[in-house]
C-alpha cells in the first residue's frame, strides 16, 4: 500500500484489522458529489485570496470535474486504504493532476471538510423527502375527493366513538404530515450554515474567506465558532428525529389501515396490486406493504437513538465517534423515503367497502353524544344529559335496538323533555350533519378544508 496522505511522522504501515476497521469510504462515499462541490469552492476562494494560484485552480477544477465523470461512468476505484471519501478524492486528485493538488487542503481538515459535506448532503436530501411528503398528501388528498360523502364509525379506545366523514380522517392525516414537512423546512434552516474553513478546530491564521466559500456553496452565512462548526451533529439529531415523528405518524395509518383490512373489520380492500399472498395458505391476501411502514418506523427511531447516544458522550471538537453518524444518517433517508413512496402507490390503491362501512354504522350508538346535544339544545345542563343519554342507551341495550328505534313513549318514560325532533338528531346520517363548528366533520367543514387543501397542493 502506499504511504498515507498524513503519513510523514509514521515509521509503521497499519494493521489489516486497523485499516479495515476505520475505513468509511465504503458508505461515505455517498458523498462524492457535496465533497466535490466544497472542493470547488474551496479553491476558488484560495485562488481569489492569494493562496493559490489561478494555474493550480484550473488544474484541480478540470481534475474534480474529470473525477465527476469518472465516478460517475463507474470508472473510479475507491480504495479502503484511502480510508474515507475526501483522502480517495484528494489522492486521486494527486495522481490525475499532480502538484497543484497538493495546494487544495490549504487552510482545511478533514473535520470541517466532512461537517460541510453532510450538511449540503442533509439539504438535499430534505428537499427529497418534502416532495415525497407533498406526493402523499396529494394522494390522501384525492382518496378523500374519491370517497365524498362516505360515513364511518370514528373510535376513541378503538371503541365505537362518533361518526365521522371518511374525508375528515383523511385529511388528518394529511394535517400531520404538513407539520412533518415543516419540521424538516425548519430543521433545513438551522442546518445551512457552512463550517467550511474551520479547519480542525481552531480556524486559520492563512487569509480565507469563509463568506466566499458560504455563499457559492448556497449556505445562509458561516457558522460563527469554529469549534462547535466541527463539534456538533445536533443538526443531524434533529434531522433524524423529524424523520421519526414522520415514521410514527406513518406507522399509524400503516396500524390503522391494517385493521381495517381484516376480516373482522373489512372497510378497506387494498388492490392485488399492493397485496401479498401466504405460501401456504392459497385464500390469504395480506397488506404487508403497510405491515412494514409500521416495522420500518423501528428501524427509523433506532437511527436517531443511535447518533443521540453516540453524541452524548463527546468532548467538544471533533472526534472520529463522529463517523459513525453517517450509516443511521443514510439510514433513516432512505427509509423515509420509501416508506412516504409505498405509502402513497397504497393509497392509491385502495377502494373503501362501502357496504360493510354502512352496515357497521348501527352498531356503537355513535349518535348518543348528539343525542346529548339535542338535550343542551332543550336547555338541559350537558351533565344531565349525558345522564338521562345513558339510560337511554341501557334501555336500547336492552332491547337490542338503535336509539333512533325507540319509541317517543320509551324515551318518555326516561325523561318527558324528549319531543318529535329527536329522531332528526339519531341515526348516523343525521348525526354527522350536526357536526358544524370550525374543525369538526360536518360537511361544510369538511368541504372547507378539503378546499384549502386542493389549492395549497395546486389540486383541480
Ligand atoms: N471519515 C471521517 C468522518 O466521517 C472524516 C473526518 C476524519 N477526521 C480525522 N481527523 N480523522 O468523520
Amino acid at each position: 500500500a502506499e504511504v498515507k496522505l498524513w503519513g510523514g511522522r509514521f515509521q509503521q504501515r497499519t494493521t489489516n484489522a486497523v485499516e479495515s476497521f476505520s475505513e468509511s469510504v465504503s458508505y461515505d462515499k455517498k458523498l462524492y458529489k457535496e465533497d466535490l462541490a466544497g472542493s470547488c469552492a474551496h479553491a476558488v476562494m484560495l485562488a481569489k485570496q492569494g493562496l493559490m494560484s489561478e494555474e493550480d485552480r484550473d488544474a484541480i477544477l478540470k481534475g474534480i470535474a474529470e473525477i465527476e465523470a469518472r465516478i460517475e461512468s463507474g470508472n473510479f476505484t475507491w480504495r479502503s486504504d484511502r480510508e474515507d471519501v475526501h483522502m480517495n478524492v484528494e489522492a486521486a486528485l494527486t495522481d490525475l493532476i499532480g502538484e497543484p493538488a497538493k495546494k487544495l487542503h490549504t487552510a482545511r481538515s478533514r473535520n470541517d471538510q466532512v461537517a460541510t459535506d453532510v450538511r449540503l448532503w442533509c439539504r438535499n436530501a430534505i428537499d427529497n423527502l418534502v416532495k415525497k411528503i407533498i406526493a402523499l398528501q396529494i394522494a390522501l388528498v384525492q382518496l378523500a375527493l374519491d370517497n365524498e360523502g362516505l360515513v364511518v364509525p370514528g373510535y376513541t379506545h378503538l371503541q365505537r366513538a362518533q361518526p365521522i366523514l371518511l374525508q375528515h380522517l383523511l385529511l388528518a392525516y394529511v394535517e400531520q404530515l404538513e407539520r412533518d414537512a415543516g419540521r424538516l423546512k425548519d430543521c433545513r434552516c438551522r442546518i445551512n450554515f457552512s463550517p467550511l474553513g474551520s479547519c480542525a478546530l481552531a480556524g486559520t491564521g492563512l487569509p480565507i474567506d469563509r463568506f466566499m466559500t458560504a455563499e457559492a456553496l448556497g449556505f445562509t452565512a458561516p457558522l460563527r465558532n469554529s469549534v462547535d462548526a466541527v463539534s456538533d451533529r445536533d443538526f443531524l439529531i434533529e434531522f433524524l428525529a423529524a424523520n421519526s415523528i414522520i415514521a410514527v405518524h406513518l406507522s399509524r395509518i400503516g396500524e390503522e389501515w391494517v385493521l381495517w383490512a381484516s376480516e373482522e373489520f373489512g372497510f378497506l380492500i387494498p388492490s392485488d396490486a399492493v397485496s401479498t399472498g401466504s405460501s401456504i395458505m392459497p385464500q390469504k391476501k395480506n397488506p404487508d406493504p403497510m405491515e412494514l411502514v409500521r416495522g420500518k418506523s423501528a428501524r427509523v427511531i433506532g437511527d436517531l437513538m443511535t447518533v443521540l447516544v453516540l453524541c452524548k458522550g463527546l468532548p467538544q471538537a471533533y472526534n472520529r465517534d463522529l463517523q459513525e453518524d453517517k450509516e443511521p444518517l443514510f439510514d433513516s433517508v432512505e427509509t423515509i423515503g420509501t416508506v412516504l413512496e409505498v405509502t402513497t402507490e397504497f393509497s392509491q390503491n385502495v377502494t373503501f367497502n362501502r357496504k360493510r362501512i354502512s352496515a357497521s354504522l348501527s352498531a356503537g350508538h355513535l349518535d348518543a353524544t348528539t343525542m346529548a346535544d339535542y338535550l343542551v339544545n332543550k336547555g338541559i345542563p350537558f351533565r344531565t344529559s349525558h345522564d338521562i343519554v345513558g339510560k337511554a342507551v341501557a334501555l336500547a341495550i336492552s332491547k337490542d335496538v338503535e336509539l333512533s328505534k325507540l319509541t317517543l313513549e320509551e324515551l318518555r318514560s326516561i325523561n318527558p323533555v324528549f319531543e318529535d325532533d329527536v329522531y332528526e338528531y339519531l341515526g348516523v346520517e343525521n348525526a354527522v350533519k350536526r357536526f358544524q363548528s370550525y374543525g369538526s366533520t360536518g360537511a361544510s367543514c369538511v368541504k372547507e378544508q378539503l378546499q384549502y387543501w386542493c389549492e395549497k397542493l395546486k389540486l383541480v
